[in-house]
């Protein structure tokens, strides 16, 4: 028989007494004992960060540590995420997953939803290397990575535009020049608001426009045909067609003009 002890965890600001055996995983204690399933267990061996939780603030696998490491200390799990000052109804990661379709199984975005808010903790206006560097040890088998940065770019700035209508002093930024909070939709300059290579490669590359906006932080996210429809009239006004990056969006819809 194994001795039980005594341990209290304060999980999204409430405390709680549990008993569990030495050997008991946090994760375990979370689920089973507390009862809250939102965080989830991928691999259970420290390699998918489906089970990642902020301990005092810090993102760790909970599948990694026994509950009794744990005795004391504050945990945020995704079920406390909403409740957090900066959240609206939900709050800005999940708003960003759900906007930039972040999730499709949904099975990672709770370890990938704990990630981020540590790292915007942190680092509020984070470049998409460092938002990589930051979900590198969460594992998602669907969406390929690229829609989940940008849910947390999408995170990033609706943070900044929140203490910026707040009377925050995020304009005092240097990184951003202030540049979102003058103007909601962001500005394509380098030194305001998001650039386009934050988005995912360079400003050429997104859309075959010289001028490409860099998708989600242009006038209209989605409006994705939009900029290919404007792409079109560039392509039938240049003589020459040889814009290779145009005759490429054109083929993708099967126009083979
Ligand atoms: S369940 Fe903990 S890292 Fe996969
Ligand atoms: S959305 Fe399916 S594993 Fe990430």
């Amino acid at each position: 028989m194994t001795d039980e002890r005594e341990i209290t965890l304060t999980v999204n600001g409430t405390e709680h007494t549990i008993e569990v055996e030495p050997r008991r995983l946090l994760v375990h204690a979370i689920r089973e004992d507390l009862d809250m399933t939102g965080t989830h267990i991928g691999c259970d061996t420290g390699n998918c960060g489906a089970c990642t939780v902020l301990k005092d603030g810090e993102p760790i696998k909970s599948c990694l540590m026994f509950a009794a490491q744990a005795d004391g200390a504050e945990i945020l799990t995704v079920e406390g995420m909403e409740d957090l000052p900066e959240a609206d109804d939900i709050h800005p990661l999940q708003e960003g997953f759900r906007e930039e379709h972040g999730l499709q199984c949904g099975y990672c975005t709770p370890g990938m939803l704990m990630a981020g808010k540590a790292l915007l903790d942190e680092h509020p206006d984070p470049d998409e290397e460092t938002i990589r560097d930051a979900i590198s040890g969460n594992l998602c088998r669907c969406t390929g990575y690229q829609n989940i940065v940008r849910s947390i770019e999408y995170a990033a700035e609706e943070l900044e535009n929140r203490a910026a209508a707040d009377g925050g002093a995020v304009a005092a930024d240097g990184a951003t020049g202030g540049g979102s909070a003058a103007s909601p939709q962001g500005d394509a300059s380098p030194e305001g608001g998001h650039a386009a290579p934050e988005f995912g490669g360079d400003a050429d590359t997104f859309c075959g426009r010289e001028d490409c906006c860099g998708g989600p932080d242009g006038a209209d996210p989605f409006d994705r045909d939009a900029l290919l429809e404007a792409n079109d009239a560039d392509a039938a006004g240049d003589a020459g067609g040889t814009d290779d990056a145009a005759d490429t969006d054109a083929d993708d819809r099967g126009d083979t003009k």
